[in-house]
């Protein structure tokens, strides 16, 4: 079964509590938050102190994507707000594996993410360290990109590279109920969607189709 994490960056913003509790009512496995500086992407999105809000009123994990320079300086502040799921850049942070076993000891699952133009082996030396693997399949900055095709082999690679580790795939950007059961076949365990979760406003429906894909780990363990 494929997990999904929907980005609450394209639900509406006005109306955030209940597209949240919507959310999490249709089933959906995580709450992904797109964290967003305006340095290592041209946007800016929201911080810790929306993050401890969100979890107050949600019981969904909150799998956060840190897309910041030297995300070593928020790691604290994001764990204490509530994410369950860290998520920093490869490309951000250089002192990668100093900040992934910070994550780890101050209780929260650690994450590493790789940008398009970034090659999967890149992380030949930290994927027995991280319990989450995101592939960027769009640019990062912006929701309603389109798929990167290259990313498929990108995922194919990784999930070989991965084999014997407990590290699960997350693919990000520009996920869909048609290219769903295509990243899920080339290893992907966890989708995220942003406009194609929030803009058909189907939630129920959406959370089923994905969870009809057979395929993937089975989450984290506790
Ligand atoms: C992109 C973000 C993604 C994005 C996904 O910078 O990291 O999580 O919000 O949105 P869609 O699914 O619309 O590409
Ligand atoms: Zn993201």
């Amino acid at each position: 079964m494929a997990l999904i994490s929907p980005s609450i960056l394209s639900a509406d913003f006005m109306n955030l509590k209940e597209e949240i509790e919507a959310t999490e009512r249709a089933g959906a496995d995580m709450l992904h938050v797109d964290v967003m500086d305006g340095l290592f992407v041209p946007n800016i999105t929201i911080g810790f102190f929306v993050v401890e809000q969100i979890k107050k009123i949600t019981a969904l994990p909150l799998d956060v994507h840190l897309m910041i320079d030297s995300p070593d300086r928020y790691v604290r502040d994001f764990i204490s707000a509530g994410a369950n799921v860290l998520t920093i850049h490869y490309e951000a942070d250089r002192h990668l594996h100093r900040t992934i076993n910070w994550i780890k000891e101050l209780g929260a699952r650690a994450g590493v993410s790789i940008n398009p133009a970034t090659p999967v082996s890149t992380l030949a030396n930290i994927i027995g360290d991280v319990d989450l693997l995101v592939l960027m399949s769009v640019n990062p900055g912006f929701g309603g990109q389109h798929f990167i095709p290259s990313s498929i082999d990108k995922l194919k690679s990784l999930r070989e590279m991965s084999r014997g580790t407990n590290a699960l795939i997350e693919i990000d950007g520009g996920i869909n109920v048609n290219n769903a059961p295509l990243v899920v076949e080339a290893g992907a365990d966890i989708l995220v969607m942003g406009s194609a979760f929030y803009k058909p406003r189907d939630y129920v429906n959406t959370v089923k189709k994905i969870k009809a894909i057979a395929g993937g780990r089975n989450g984290f363990a506790n």
